[in-house]
């Protein structure tokens, strides 16, 4: 397995394959891998002669107040995953805002210091913290980086009220993703439901020549939602959070027996989150394919949830048709 952090290294290996005939598919990540991503892994390699995975804790998708500094990591343990898993090469790149110019992402001497292969650790990556600030061009011509791709509608509302800046950071990692890798297929969760959602608009409306694929969400065997997160919880939050997904799939079984009205359903949802000890973030019930506000289920829909349990904010959701 190729584990490569520069990105012309990558598109060299990427092209290379693709001329000798191979289609390529990507899994991007940010790493601390569970069998979440490990379902996607296993789809990539059915759907395409090689498979790559990115892992890169993104910097342009964090506000300052957030969690870039602990989010976890382990990039030794999530190597030794996908090697024996077949994976054909790993991209971990230590910067992808670092476009050579020697100024406005990170200084030289921390540059060294970021260069040995394989050592992206908990420590490394809350020194890219210090990235953040430098990701927008806050420092005049050459600095920083300000470009960025928004799909617009699709990325307001649900997690994009809340973090603001979250998508633009998310479409234009991905959209750099796929111009290093040049993947033919691309696997995403529908964890991330809105994020899939946009992932394709973009693709669409950009004409990136790639097919997205959305997997099901992977549970724990109790019904939490798979979440790199999920570490960051005490043993008591942990089980609080198991709220969330039981309401649910309450709130489904109530769909699948007739009920229409989604004032009702998300209230006992709320409610149920509430008492278990969490504060929810949102739990609104959107149109599958538009994620429009819904009032009354005549259509497919997906009741998404966010919620908080002490300073984790976790997101589930289920898809409920009729
Ligand atoms: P990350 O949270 O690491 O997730 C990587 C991929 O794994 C996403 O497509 C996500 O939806 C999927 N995933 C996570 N938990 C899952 C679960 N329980 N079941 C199924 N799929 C799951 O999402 C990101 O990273 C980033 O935003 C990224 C797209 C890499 C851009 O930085």
């Amino acid at each position: 397995m190729a584990v490569i952090r520069d990105k012309g290294e990558m598109r060299s290996w990427s092209r290379s394959r693709r001329k000798a005939g191979g289609g390529l598919a990507l899994v991007p990540t940010m790493g601390y891998l569970h069998r979440g991503h490990l379902s996607l892994v296993e789809e990539a390699k059915k759907r395409a002669q090689f498979a790559v995975v990115s892992i890169y804790v993104n910097p342009g998708q964090f506000a300052p107040t957030e969690d870039l500094d602990s989010y976890p990591s382990d990039l030794q343990g999530d190597l030794r995953r996908l090697a024996e898993m077949g994976v054909d090469a790993v991209f971990c790149p230590t910067n992808l805002y670092d476009y050579g110019e020697g100024r406005g992402v990170v200084g030289d001497g921390e540059r060294e210091s970021f260069a040995g292969a394989g050592s992206i650790g908990g420590g490394d990556v809350g020194r890219e913290g210090k990235l953040l600030s430098c990701v927008e061009d806050r420092g005049g011509e050459g600095a920083g980086h300000e470009t960025w791709i928004r799909v617009e509608r699709l990325e307001k509302g649900l997690c994009g009220s809340s973090r603001p800046v979250f998508f633009r950071g998310v479409a234009t990692v991905v959209a750099k993703l796929f111009n290093i890798v040049e993947p033919d297929v691309v696997v995403f969760g529908k964890k991330d439901y809105q994020q899939w959602r946009i992932i394709r608009r973009m693709v669409r409306d950009l004409d990136f020549a790639i097919d997205v694929v959305g997997l099901e969400v992977v549970r724990e065997i109790d019904g939490l939602a798979m979440s790199s997160r999920n570490v960051l919880l005490s043993p008591t939050e942990r089980q609080q959070a198991l709220s969330i997904s039981e309401s649910l799939l309450k709130a489904k079984v109530a769909v699948q027996n007739g009920e229409t009205s989604c004032e009702g359903l998300k209230a006992s949802v709320t409610r149920s989150i509430t008492q278990a000890g969490g504060r929810v973030d949102y739990a609104e019930i959107v149109d599958q394919e538009n994620l429009g506000v819904v009032k009354r289920i005549r259509s497919p829909v997906v009741f998404c949830v966010a919620a908080w349990f002490g300073k984790v904010r976790l997101i589930d959701n289920v898809e409920i048709s009729l």
